[in-house]
């Protein structure tokens, strides 16, 4: 039996890297997928290629009403809400006397109030539709300790970490489980940008950050996106209906907490 069969899912951010990953593994353990991003070209074209399960889905998740639409739709396309994956996010660097405020408010306002908001409009949804639901924040190893020029990213994180906890304990009550997943250097465009960052920061040539970080991780390379997959799926499925608030490292070794 697929462990996800006949389950409705809302993946953030999933027309590509992690969440596309997410996506791919929720639709071979039978789920319906929502492809939820604000580049709906790029969704539509996930979603085509993963196949019939998948479906792309147009949101902003700084946008109250592109959430509530974006619910409204997979209601609509899918007959309920059963698994949200808050995974849409945006990375910055730079060096504390550097931050402007720009930054600090683009990146709270897709990676927290974003998170909180999709969170609270997903709950409304599960708690009306009365059968539970897995709701999965992603974290990150960022979110656990402070890096020197990565202060507003790691703040976002510890952040979701901790709204994971909250939530956790406010909507276990109606059976929805809230959980999150801390990642540490997972290879993709996402890092690639990171690497670009650090690389100007750092007056290093191009790749080499990456290189680094990954030979540093205790598991001996650098992640995938489907390293991460298996603990998507364990909370998405009913194997984990006693896990609550908690966030998970799979990181290869990097973190321990
Ligand atoms: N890649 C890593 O090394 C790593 C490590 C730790 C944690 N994470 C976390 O994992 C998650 C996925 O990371 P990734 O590497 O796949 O990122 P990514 O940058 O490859 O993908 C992010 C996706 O979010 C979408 N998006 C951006 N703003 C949005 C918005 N306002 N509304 C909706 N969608 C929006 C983008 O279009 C993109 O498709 C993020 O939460 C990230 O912080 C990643």
């Amino acid at each position: 039996m697929k462990r996800l069969h006949g389950k409705s899912a809302l993946i953030t951010g999933s027309a590509r890297g992690i969440g596309r990953a997410f996506a791919e593994a929720y639709v071979r353990e039978g789920a319906r997928v929502a492809i939820a991003d604000i580049n709906m070209a790029r969704a539509r074209e996930t979603a085509s290629e993963i196949g019939p399960s998948a479906y792309a889905v147009e949101m902003d998740v700084t946008q109250q009403g592109s959430i509530d639409a974006a619910i409204a739709s997979v209601v609509t396309e899918a007959g309920g809400l059963d698994i949200l994956v808050n995974n849409a996010a945006l990375f910055d660097l730079a060096p504390i006397v550097e931050i402007t405020r720009e930054s600090y408010d683009r990146l709270f306002s897709i990676n927290v109030s974003g998170t909180l908001f999709t969170m609270q409009a997903a709950a409304r949804q599960m708690i009306a539709q009365g059968r539970g639901g897995k709701i999965i924040n992603m974290a990150s190893q960022a979110g656990r300790r402070g890096e020197a020029l990565v202060a507003v990213y790691c703040a976002t994180k510890a952040a979701v970490i901790s709204l994971t906890q909250s939530a956790g304990l406010d909507l276990i009550k109606h059976r929805i489980n809230v959980n999150a997943i801390a990642p540490g250097v997972v290879d993709g465009e996402h890092w690639d940008g990171v690497d670009a960052l650090f690389a100007k920061y750092e007056n290093r040539p191009r790749g080499e950050k990456k290189r680094l970080v990954g030979a540093e991780v205790p598991y001996g390379r650098i992640g995938t996106a489907e390293d991460l997959t298996g603990m998507a799926i364990f909370l998405a499925s009913a194997e984990s209906d006693y896990v609550v608030s908690q966030t998970y490292n799979v990181d290869g070794g990097n973190w321990m907490s």
